[in-house]
């Protein structure tokens, strides 16, 4: 449903229990659908843990139901006849919000495209049934939380294992054999994967390492750094539980060989979680991880304006082993620095780094307009972030 109806889709959870329905939730919710969830059901199990996945827009009484669903898409209706109009008056409201957003998050959304950032508020605004972007913006100002959800709504992101499944055999045939060439059995092949989401691109990317290399002490170690600023869907790409509907994407062979079922869901085996190391990190505001062999970026740069885009690619240059690759979104592309890359296979976006040019010097962080003020530590968050910062920085400095 949430693929074929996209944003006029709705989610409920009623009574009962498990976690199957959060699953289903997180589709609706990446394709900009409407979930809700029954306030004192009977069996609350499934409602909590859907709560607590952040995927849930409104918790309220079974009764109620029917109106909020009449209000919110007869209000999507309305703003989809006045579309124009209301986007301008949106986007008289965005940099106030975005500094509403940068003070509470520390996350800078102003270099991001308009176009995304305006259609996630507008969902915001439906969900809370807010007509004027003025009183959105005061109602954002007067209750933090609503910051927070309008945060999380930014990050969902559409993903799956094997996402464009011709550029990842293009990535098997001509990236993965070249990595392993002349590597040791005491190195390491190290591969960067900013904006993973909840992980599949980095699983995926550990499934083809793993088919490639050589058997027993003969191979070299495999190491992917995978990063997001979206804890959430660090959390879940940390546990490698995936839905039945996987199987879609990913060959019987390779369910069978990297993962196990449990309870209704594929885990990842812990042979593949073990060189999948899952970090908050922010592209635009943390230095590079450094002596890849592979980055692959794949539909984050989409969602940045030209400026963005433009400082980005060098940094990737920068953090790459000479003649490493980029792996890229099928619409994404490196074509004004042709002097720092050259291309592999245009159709799947693979570019190698150019050799012998001049050494990069990284730019100054955050990238994004120097108006970035400093992140706000929320309780809870502390001891967490503090371990990932270490592992980084121990990872970073004494892996081969
Ligand atoms: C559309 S998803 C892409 C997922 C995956 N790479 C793929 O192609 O299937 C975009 C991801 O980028 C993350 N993101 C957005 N801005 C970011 C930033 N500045 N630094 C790191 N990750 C970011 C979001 O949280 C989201 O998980």
């Amino acid at each position: 449903l949430a693929h074929d109806q996209a944003e006029n889709t709705a989610g409920i959870i009623l009574s009962g229990t498990g976690s199957d329905g959060t699953i289903g939730l997180r589709a609706i919710k990446e394709r900009g659908g409407l979930t809700l969830a029954q306030e004192s059901a009977e069996y609350d199990g499934m409602m909590r843990s859907a709560v607590q996945s952040g995927m849930i827009d409104m918790v309220l009484p079974a009764e109620e139901m029917a109106a909020k669903l009449v209000g919110y898409f007869s209000q999507a209706k309305r703003m989809e006849s006045e579309r124009d109009r209301r986007k301008r008056e949106v986007a008289e409201q965005l940099s106030r919000i975005a500094a509403l957003l940068r003070v509470r998050t520390g996350h800078d959304f102003s270099g991001y495209k308009d176009n995304t950032i305006l259609r996630r508020i507008q969902r915001r605004m439906q969900v809370l049934q807010i007509d004027d972007p003025t009183a959105f913006y005061e109602r954002l100002r007067d209750e933090p939380q609503q910051v927070d959800l309008l945060f999380q709504d930014l990050l969902i992101g559409v993903t799956s294992f094997f996402r464009d499944p011709h550029a990842f055999e293009a990535v098997e045939r001509f990236v993965i054999p070249k990595l392993f060439e002349g590597r040791k059995s005491d190195e390491t092949i190290r591969v960067w994967v900013p904006g993973c989401a909840t992980g599949e691109e980095a699983y995926s990317i550990a499934m083809l390492l793993k088919e490639s290399a050589p058997r027993g002490a003969a191979s070299p170690n495999l190491q992917i750094f995978a990063t997001d600023i979206d804890e959430r869907a660090l959390e879940v790409a940390r546990a490698g539980r995936y839905p039945a509907t996987i199987a879609t994407d990913v060959t019987p062979k390779r369910l069978k060989e990297f993962f196990s079922r449990e309870d209704g869901t594929y885990r990842v085996s812990a042979d593949l979680r073990e060189i999948c190391l899952f970090s908050a990190h922010n592209l635009l505001r943390d230095p590079p991880f450094s002596r890849l062999d592979l980055i692959a970026c794949r539909n984050l740069l989409i969602y940045m304006g030209p400026e963005l885009q433009e400082k980005i690619v060098p940094i990737f240059h920068y953090a790459l082993r000479n003649n490493g690759y980029l792996f890229l979104g099928s619409s994404e592309n490196v074509t004004r620095h042709g002097r720092l890359f050259s291309t592999v296979d245009k159709a799947s976006r693979i570019f190698q780094k150019r050799s012998g040019v001049a050494m990069q010097r990284l730019p100054e962080f955050p990238l994004a307009a120097a108006r970035q003020a400093p992140p706000i530590v929320r309780r809870g968050t502390t001891a967490t972030s503090l371990r990932e910062v270490a592992e980084r920085v121990l990872v970073e400095r004494y892996s081969p």
